[in-house]
Parts: structure tokens; sequence; C-alpha cells
């Protein structure tokens, strides 16, 4: 008997050691049975899997049992159904989505935990509409404080990053779906995104670019990779075997499948040769030329056979929903629209505060809500990654709810709003509430009227900030500048009622020199998903304390961010993004070919990466420019009282721990940051590095004991000269502290 059990225990060790080991080995699982259907297929049939079947399909093998491959965009919403062959709507009534908080804002919770919460939500909702694999999370660094795509990002810090991609892509693959993190790699500008050669250190991809990627792949177990539009040193992402065969499935594992960004194949050759899967969308490359480069012996079908398997361990390990189950309720369900609030509600970001004017006091009986900003929808707009929500909270409906009758709240325009880029005609009746430019000075009438509110009122709240027209995917800013004259009306608001607070509604930073001494009280409320105005009425009643911080800094000028500090942006090619208008035969009567033609007549860009790791507030801190608002700044209702630290350090790496105190009288989250400082390096490193963090509630008065690791791993540097991450031994500082700018406690070890 008792040798029967050994036996069995024996055996269950030697499965567990036999069986599949890390996130990216389970996809391996069906590998046998994959191969038996593979030896099933005509060569045809198998080239059909590597492009796009619709605008949002691949095709599987029908007469195998295979089912189709269905995308939906994006990171913040299960984007509208579109039409088979382009992104024009399909008119359907039950693809209402939740709008979640754009990518800045998840960030701004500094929680792995809301990521999660976050990811499981899109997963449903995939789930729900019929959906295979999710286009996002989007997770490259915020590199330029201009980038179009900088609220679709997470962080300009990878630790910070890196910790948010991981918990979207697990609470989304928890689901049964799949997702498609992108873009890889190193994807930081809008202009010229098509044709851009992005030139990058070795040493900084590894540290700063990749490292999001990484830990999706590795420790969350990504099931597919988008590559970028763009080049990196030199190879187009879609074809880069440096990205795809040496570092994404020779180094980290990756065993599922590529799909190039939306017309970002470029070769057959390259593509085939050098680690993508599926061209979206089109054939013209891994199409019928690919069966006739078999028959040339240029390429070989084992080498299609390996993409075909890449494919087929998704498909196996994500189940499809037949089509009578899918899209029989609406998309948007009431569990996510909860999901949207909790992320909403920590991400809101107290900038500035003076002489306690947030909260609103009970004395405060008529509110002036100013500004367009107030009552915009932020759903839709910006391409790719925008969400036909079913229903949106703006900020002005939030706040008029909250306040009840016993409030007053009227509201005025303030400002135009400009709408962006127009396609065809300009309407017949200018809209007179939109501005033709950009930078078009403030209106006189709506200024007036502004004021007049504005004098009569307990308080102002001023909401200002840019839109998805201004921010989008497919161009950057040209500048960071606040729109539309919106520093003169709040300068004329001040004047008219000091008691002001401004509330900014964007995406990425802005420029707050003249707004900043303006503003007693200054909120960076972001483009908040569908309960966003539910969650700052909260926040400016005081229901809840603030408690987002900034994942990436303020500059106080644009000119003294790196890439523009070290003239790498913008570069002196910049030209117009062709991809804007490849989709839109309709409206420019023109084919993909002669588009793409155009294209190659382009001048070919670079963007020069030499500001290195000094990205975000490794710049700032490095070269000690002060910026306008720092990263990881946040202010809350109440004060925190952080305690000594105990530190040490072993092989495995640094613990801190310490007691923070709620010295408040309300309930308040901090986000504790832990930065590091080497104090006897050799190895260039920049001033500090962000390489621990938590979220902590504390209930009024509460004290609790906090500890944080730093991995030995999160220490290592890429050493060039090795080729491989490597750690330099020595002193290290280690800096505690509510703001990379507000260290509370310091202590010293050695590794
Ligand atoms: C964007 C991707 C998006 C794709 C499909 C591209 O233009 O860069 O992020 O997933 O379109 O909509």
């Amino acid at each position: 008997m008792y040798k029967n059990l050994i036996y069995l225990a024996a055996a269950a060790l030697l499965a567990a050691c036999s069986g599949p080991r890390s996130p990216q080995e389970k996809l391996t699982v069906n590998d046998k049975k994959i191969d038996a259907i593979i030896a099933q297929m005509t060569l045809e049939e198998k080239v059909e899997m590597l492009h796009s079947k619709t605008n949002m399909s691949s095709a599987g093998v029908e007469r195998l049992g295979i089912a189709d491959m269905h995308y939906a965009d994006g990171p913040f919403g299960i984007r509208e159904e579109g039409v088979p062959n382009g992104f024009q709507s399909a008119g359907w009534k039950l693809d209402s989505a939740t709008y979640f908080p754009t990518g800045s804002a998840l960030a701004a919770t500094w929680s792995e935990e809301l990521a999660y919460k976050y990811g499981t939500g899109m997963g449903k909702e995939a789930r729900l509409r019929g959906k295979d694999v999710i286009l996002g999370p989007a997770v490259n660094i915020q590199r330029l404080p201009v980038g179009g795509r900088t609220y679709e990002y997470l962080s300009e810090d990878p630790i910070l990053s890196a910790a948010l991609s991981l918990g979207y892509t697990q609470g989304v693959q928890d689901q049964g779906t799949a997702v498609c993190i992108k873009h890889f790699a190193v994807n930081n500008q809008e202009t010229n995104r098509g044709s851009v050669d992005a030139q990058v250190d070795e040493r900084t991809l590894r540290e700063i670019y990749l490292k999001p990627f990484e830990r999706a792949v590795v420790e969350g177990g990504a099931m597919s990779v988008m590559p970028a539009y763009n080049k990196v040193n030199g190879d187009y992402c879609s074809e880069n075997e440096h990205l795809l065969n040496e570092i994404l499935r020779g180094e980290w594992g990756f065993k599922g499948f590529t799909v190039s960004d939306w017309g970002g194949t470029h070769s057959t050759m390259g593509a085939m040769l050098h680690g993508l899967n599926v061209q979206m969308t089109g054939s013209n490359y891994l199409g019928q030329p690919v069966i006739d480069s078999i028959a040339t012996g240029a390429l070989t079908e084992d080498l299609v056979d390996e993409k075909v398997r890449q494919i087929l361990r998704v498909r196996f390990a994500i189940e499809a929903v037949p089509d009578d189950v899918a899209n029989t309720i609406m998309t948007s369900q009431p569990e996510c629209q909860d999901i949207a609030l909790q992320v909403a509600e920590k991400s809101i970001v107290l900038l500035k505060n003076q002489a306690g004017i947030l909260p609103l006091s009970k004395e405060v009986k008529r509110i002036a809500v100013i500004g367009q900003n107030a009552v915009l929808k932020t759903q839709s707009g910006g391409m790719g990654a925008g969400v036909k929500a079913l229903y949106e909270v703006t900020p002005l409906e939030g706040i008029v709810k909250r306040a009840g009758s016993d409030v007053e709240v009227v509201y005025a325009p303030g400002y135009k709003n400009f709408p962006g880029r127009r396609w065809g005609p300009a309407p017949a009746t200018p809209n007179p509430l939109e501005a033709a430019a950009i930078d078009e000075p403030a209106d006189p009438a709506l200024l007036a009227e502004a004021v007049a509110l504005a004098r009569e009122a307990d308080v102002v709240l001023f909401f200002g900030g840019t839109n998805k027209s201004i921010e989008t995917e497919g161009s950057d800013r040209t500048n960071i500048d606040l729109p539309v004259g919106q520093n003169e009306v709040v300068k004329a608001l001040y004047e008219a009622n000091p008691n002001l607070v401004s509330i900014l509604i964007s995406g990425g930073p802005t420029d707050l020199r003249q707004l900043e001494p303006v503003s007693p009280a200054i909120i960076q409320g972001w483009w908040n998903g569908t309960e966003g105005g539910t969650a700052l009425a909260k926040v400016l009643f005081g229901d809840i304390a603030p408690s987002g911080k900034l994942p990436f800094t303020f500059p106080a000028q644009l000119e003294d961010s790196p890439a523009f500090a070290m003239g790498n942006f913008p570069d002196k090619n910049a030209g117009g993004d062709l991809f804007t208008l490849m989709y839109r035969q309709d409206r420019t009567q023109m084919t993909r070919e002669q588009i793409a033609e155009m294209m190659a007549k382009m001048p070919k860009p670079v963007s020069k990466y030499t500001e290195g790791a000094l990205v975000g507030y490794r710049w700032f801190d490095t070269k000690n420019v002060k910026p306008m608002y720092a990263f990881g700044h946040g202010l809350s209702y109440v004060d925190f009282q952080y305690g000594v630290l105990k530190a040490s350090a072993d092989k495995k790496g640094v613990k801190v721990s310490f007691d923070i105190t709620n010295n408040g009288k309300m309930d308040a989250d901090e986000v504790v940051q832990l930065y590091v400082h080497r104090l006897d390096a050799t190895v260039e490193w920049p001033y500090k590095e962000l390489k621990a963090f938590q979220r902590v509630s504390l209930q009024a008065g509460e004290t609790k004991t906090v500890t944080l690791e730093v991995p030995v791993d999160d220490l290592r540097y890429w050493n060039v000269d090795k080729n491989a991450w490597d750690l330099e031994h020595g002193k290290l500082e280690i800096l505690v502290g509510a703001a990379s700018d507000d260290i509370r406690q310091k202590a010293g070890v050695a590794i």
C-alpha cells in the first residue's frame, strides 16, 4: 500500500515536472492535436490563416471545425461593430460597450489590482460580442508629452507600466479572451508613424521600452502581440528579427502569434522570415505570394506550418463563442460599469489645493461650471480607441446629480471647442460653439457670459484641457498649450471670482504656466470613462478623498522635456500619416495601392533616442530641471505620516518596511513609492528610478505596516558588452515617499 502511494506521489511529481511550467508553455498543451490538424490542411487553407478575412477577423478552417479569429479594438472598451471591410459603423443595436477610463487614467491609479479588474471587464464584454482577441492593452512608454497616443498608453515609467500591463493581461485572459499587446515596440510618436525609424540603443530598449511587454508576455502569458507600424533600428517591427524572433520568441519564450498593425505589413519574405504570423489587413504579402514563394523554393511549407501552429495554439486556448450565443445581449454590463467607476474614483489626481478650497464646503450654494469640457463626451474620437458607450456621465451631469436640490449649478460653455480635422465639405451652418483653429482666442461673448456667472457663484469650476481630436492616434500635438483661448478665460474667471478650481480633462499633460497662478486648486480629471462624471463629483464634494498620482511628468514647458531638450523631436522630416487615409476610400477616392505609392516617395524619417534611459522624471531629476508637477505627484484631503524605514538586502533583492498613518478625518488611499538612487555606481544610471509601489487604504487615524519588495532582477541593467542582464554591486539609497519629488524617508542598503 505504502509502495503504491510512493509510486503515485512519484508519478504526480513527474507529471508536475514534465507538465507546462510557464504561462507561455501552457499554450503548447494541444500541440499534438494541432499537428494532426495541420497534417490534414491544404497549403491554401494554411495560408488563408496568415492574413485578414475581414477588417476584424482572420480565417479558421470551417471544414475542420476551426473557427475564425475575431478581433476587437481597443484598450478602453469593446469597439462598436464595423462593416466587414472597414471601420464604418455596422449600425448594430446591441454593441454599446462600457467605456473604461483611458490608459493614463488607469495608470494614475497605480493599482495592479484595478488593472486586473479592468481587464476582466474588457474580457467579459469581448465574450458577449463573440470576440476572441482584444487589440490591447496599449503599453508603450510615454516618451513625448505631445504624443497623440499618450492617453492610450500607461506611463513614462517601465515598472509602473509593466505592473499595469501584467494586471490588464491577466484580467482579460482569465475571462477566456486573448490580449494582443501593442504596439511592439518603441511606438512613441504618431508623426510619420508608418515609416519612422526609432533608433534606440540596446540598453535603453531593454530597460525602458520593452519592460511592459516583457512582463505581460513572460508572467502574464499574453497570447498575441501586435508589432508596431514604425521601424526599430532599421527594420519594420512586423519583420524585425531582433524584436520578434530573438527577443519575443527566443528570450521570452512567446508561443502565441503576432498580428501586424493594420496596414503595417511590408513584405512577404520579411514578414515570413522575421516573425509575423498574420497580415492585417489585406493578403498582398501573406496570401498568394507565400504560395508562390514555396513553389519557387524561396520559402518552405514547414515555416507556414510553424506559423499556423502558433495561431492554432491560441485558437485552442480561446473557446470560440457560438454565433447564436454572441451578440444576444447588450455588450455593456452593470458589473463592468461598476469597474469603470472604481477605476475612475482612484484615478483623479489633485494637483494643487490651496487654503483647502477642496472638498467643496457645505456653505457652497451656487456653483458656476464653466467650460465645454464639462459637457462634451469623451467616449468616441481618437480613432481606434473610441468606444460607442451605452451611456456616459459627463462632469456637469455628475456634479448636478451630486449637488442635489440644495445647491444651484449653473453652466456656461466659456470657450469654443476645437473639433479637429474635418472630412468632407464644411457644414452649411457652422456650429457657433466650434472654433476654426486650435489657437483661436477666446470668444468675447462666451467669455462675458461665463464671467457673469462666475461673479454670482460661491465657487467656480473651470473645465479646461484638450479633446480627442487634439490628442489622437494619427498625429502628435504641435505643443501642449491649453487650446482655444482657455488661458484667457480662466484668468478672467479668477478676476471675477478667485474661489476657483481648475479641472483638466485631457489624456496627456498640458502647459499650466498661465493657469496655475490663477487656480487655487487644480485637478487632473482625465478621460475617465462611462462613470467619469460620477467619480469626479464624489471627489469634488469630498465623498471620497482623491488618490490618483501622475503617471507622467507635467513639464513646466514642453522644451524642458527630454526628447525636445535634446533636439530629438520633432524630426525635420515630419510629414502626414497616410495610414489615416488607407481605409477611407469612401472619403479620399484613392486606392490603398495609390496611398502606398505616395508613402514610398515620402522622406524616410528617423527618430533618434539619444536621451537614452532619461525618459520623463529620469531626465528631470538627473538634469535638475524643475517640472510643473512631478511624476508620482497627487495630493489627498488627508495627511499621511511615513514612519522610519527598515531596509534589508539579500540575494533575492531589497525589502523595505515602514508604518504609514492616515492623520486625517476621512478614509483615504495613499500610493507609496520606492525609488532607488545608486551611491557608488560605475555604470551610468538616472538619478533615481521607481522600483516598487503600493496603493494602501487607510481608515481615518489608522496605521498600517507596509512592506515593499524589489526583486533583484529589477535592479539589473542591460550589459551591452555581455549582451545580458547584469547586477552592479554597491550601495543603494532607498527613497520612499508620496511622489518622485516628495521623498519622506531614506535608508541605505548594499547589494
Ligand atoms: C491602430 C491599432 C488598432 C488598429 C485596428 C491601428 O491604426 O494603430 O492600435 O488596433 O488600427 O483598429
